[in-house]
């Protein structure tokens, strides 16, 4: 199959879909990969790097009208539009849920577009969001204790304390994905940490991998509200899928906590889960309300790219030589989980909750694909 690589011109975005490892192996099952030119810089890859690993180098013109799957990382805006087309497979993350002019344009094009987060396991993992994740989780742990210096506006507390002074406390709310994540990082620069959970399924599997290292309190309003009051860094990690974050951490609340405090609120994505975060960018992070330091960036692995692009192909991969090796038809009946990513199929929306959002006409994928291996 001819695959191609699109560069990302969204602002700020540097990840790149494939790297040459990826490229490589593709090519070497007999696929013919196409890298528009510089795609990879922001990720510190080169042409030549491609070029080794067995890919040609194109121009933007010629990866979007010759490819017959394109990968790419962030969503096609309205420039990109017009390079949409009936026979193209667009593999990448979508949120058109959110994103009316493009499920038209996606629509009108006939166009098939595979999204990235809605690829779901049978026991409803989500497999291309959870690299995100981990980044986002570790970051926001480095990021808590860099603005806790007083310079930057924080309390100035080193996080790890040293021997004689004691370690810092770090409050993460939800401990799932990016829990857990944030939880590690912030024990392994020595901090006090608490995971407040719901989910008491969730909190016995964090006992046994954390062996006791951390405390694991069932979230309430009561809970929260004692234990920000303690906290130096509390991060917002919360998920109620399908819904907009629950605003757990009060503008009240942020009066009992010590002036100087941080908050990362990773959940900012899906609109925060403190009452007062308003989502921000890497250039301009941080904000103070009531002496609390904000940092509420909404594309956290976006400052990380070498590291994202490699955790996204290593995720992607599995999936991207499905579709090359079989065709789309063939790999979703082979595959539930992705074809629970397929939003657009020839230009009909094959995901319900798409439709739904912008009231347009749905087309369940088995009305239009057999979801029976051949
Ligand atoms: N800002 C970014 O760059 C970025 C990057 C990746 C993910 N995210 C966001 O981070 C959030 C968490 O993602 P995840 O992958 O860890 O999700 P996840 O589903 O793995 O974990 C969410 C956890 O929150 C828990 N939870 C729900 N309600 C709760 C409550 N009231 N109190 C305590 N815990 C509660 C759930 O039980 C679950 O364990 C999501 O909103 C996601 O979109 C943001």
């Amino acid at each position: 199959m001819r695959i191609g690589v699109a560069r990302e011109i969204k602002t700020d975005e540097y990840r790149v879909a494939l790297t040459p490892a990826g490229a490589r192996e593709l090519a070497q099952h007999g696929h013919d990969v196409l890298v528009e030119s510089t795609a990879g810089e922001g990720s510190a890859f080169l042409d030549s790097d491609y070029e080794r690993a067995g890919a040609r180098i194109v121009s933007v013109d010629d990866v979007w009208a010759q490819s017959e799957l394109l990968l790419k990382v962030k969503e096609p805006i309205e420039p990109e539009y017009g390079r949409l087309r009936e026979g193209l497979v667009l593999f990448t993350y979508l949120h058109i849920a959110a994103d009316e002019p493009l499920t038209r344009a996606l629509v009108d094009s006939g166009i098939t577009a595979v999204a990235y987060e809605t690829v779901e396991t049978d026991d409803r993992r989500l497999p291309l969001l959870a690299p995100m994740s981990e980044i986002a989780g570790r970051l926001a742990s480095q990021a808590g204790a860099h603005f806790l210096e007083k310079p930057l506006g924080g309390r100035g507390l080193l996080l790890s304390g040293v021997p004689g002074v004691a370690p810092g406390r770090v409050l993460v709310v939800g401990g799932g994905i990016v829990g857990y994540n944030a939880a590690i990082i912030a024990l392994g620069l020595g901090a006090q940490v608490t995971i407040l959970e719901r989910s008491i399924d969730r909190m016995r599997h964090l006992d046994e991998i954390l062996s006791g290292r951390v405390s694991l309190v069932m979230s309430s309003t009561l809970q929260i509200e004692s234990s920000v009051s303690d906290a130096d860094v509390v991060i917002g990690a919360v998920l109620v899928p399908g819904a907009v974050a629950p605003k757990l951490i009060t503008r009240e609340m942020l009066g009992v906590m010590k002036k100087g405090a941080v908050i990362v609120d990773v959940a900012i994505d899906q609109g925060g889960c403190v009452e007062t975060a308003r989502p921000t960018t890497h250039s301009d992070p941080v904000y103070s309300v009531d002496g609390i330091i904000h940092y509420c960036v909404a594309n956290m692995p976006g400052g990380v790219p070498i590291t994202s692009t490699k955790a996204l192909t290593n995720a992607t991969l599995p999936y991207v030589e499905e579709v090359a090796e079989h065709g789309i038809a063939e790999a979703v009946a082979r595959d539930r989980a992705l074809a629970r990513g397929v939003n657009v199929l020839h230009g009909k929306i094959t995901y319900e909750a798409v439709a739904e959002a912008h009231d347009l006409e749905y087309t369940p994928l088995d009305a239009v694909l057999p979801l029976t291996p051949a």
